[in-house]
């Protein structure tokens, strides 16, 4: 792996991605040479949307960024840093409730790599703050209005998928 090239993942269930998301891959694109975001295929939960339909959708929604890769993995997150040759791990803070857990999840990647995975967040941009799948999800269920939550082309497949 070529050094010089400043790598960063961000990972994340994107169940679906919202503009929360799509505002972390725009600046975080700025910062690393090659951003890849990684979907994690979980089979300890049901998805809302495939792997398979959550890469393409970030493929579609991410085609502009010559520097942005699409991927997807399975178990551990420093497995997948491994495989792909990436140390820096990208992560969102929306507020403080998110940090506990997020401080969590970076301290045991940090351990689990040996030390040679770090995590860097970002804070979300206020406009987002509030913003998360899951309300997506549940604000779709029940009819109402998630068309400032997320791009035309995952609102219209959201609701099919409560149809
Ligand atoms: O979008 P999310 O669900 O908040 O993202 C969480 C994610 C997918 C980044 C995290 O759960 C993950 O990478 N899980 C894979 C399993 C793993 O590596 N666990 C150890 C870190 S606590």
């Amino acid at each position: 792996m070529d050094k010089n090239i400043k790598r960063g993942i961000y990972p994340g269930s994107f169940d679906p991605v919202t503009y929360g998301h799509l505002d972390i891959i725009n600046r975080a694109s700025s910062i690393f040479d090659e951003l890849i975001v990684a979907v994690l295929d979980n089979k300890l939960k049901t998805p809302l949307f495939s792997v398979e339909e959550r890469v393409n959708i970030l493929k579609e929604l991410t085609k502009d960024y010559d520097n942005v890769t699409i991927a997807s993995y399975d178990g551990l997150l420093v497995d997948a840093c491994e495989k792909m040759g990436v140390h820096v791990v990208v992560r969102g803070l929306r507020a403080v409730t998110d940090f506990e857990y997020e401080l969590q999840m970076a301290q045991t990647n940090r351990k689990l790599a040996d030390s040679k995975v770090d995590t860097i967040f970002f804070t979300t941009d206020i406009r987002y703050a509030y913003l998360s799948s899951s309300t997506v999800r549940e604000v779709a269920y029940f009819g109402g209005d998630i068309t400032e939550f997320v791009p035309g082309i995952v609102a219209e497949m959201t609701y099919k998928k409560f149809n």
